[in-house]
């Protein structure tokens, strides 16, 4: 199964089992990962779940929709590797995936 690496902003990291098929969202929410609140329950709707995915996996994970983009502009400190976490698809090709906490969210 893809491990996937939440690092809060104070540097604690959370590994997790994420299953194929998942979010990113949803994998942490289910191992209570801090900071992933995820109000809206993956419907791209409360940018709670926004995570910073480590330059290594931008490719990977791809670019921001277009629905995401505004609804980030209703988050705090948006960086270009911003996304929101209940918008990328746990796959294989994701095994290692790493992606940062923001300091508002926690
Ligand atoms: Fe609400 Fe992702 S869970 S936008």
């Amino acid at each position: 199964m893809p491990k996937i690496t939440y690092i809060e902003a104070n540097g604690k990291e959370h590994v997790v089992d994420a299953p194929v098929g998942q979010t990113v969202m949803e994998a942490a929410v289910k191992h209570a990962v801090p900071g992933i609140d995820a109000d809206c329950g993956g419907a791209c709707a409360c940018a709670t779940c926004h995570v910073y995915v480590d330059e290594a996996w931008r490719e990977k994970t791809g670019e921001q929709s277009g629905m995401e983009q505004s609804m980030l502009d209703f988050a705090n400190d948006v960086e270009a590797n911003s996304r929101l976490s209940c918008q990328i698809k746990v796959t294989a090709e994701l095994d290692g995936l790493v992606v940062r906490l923001p300091k508002s969210q926690h």
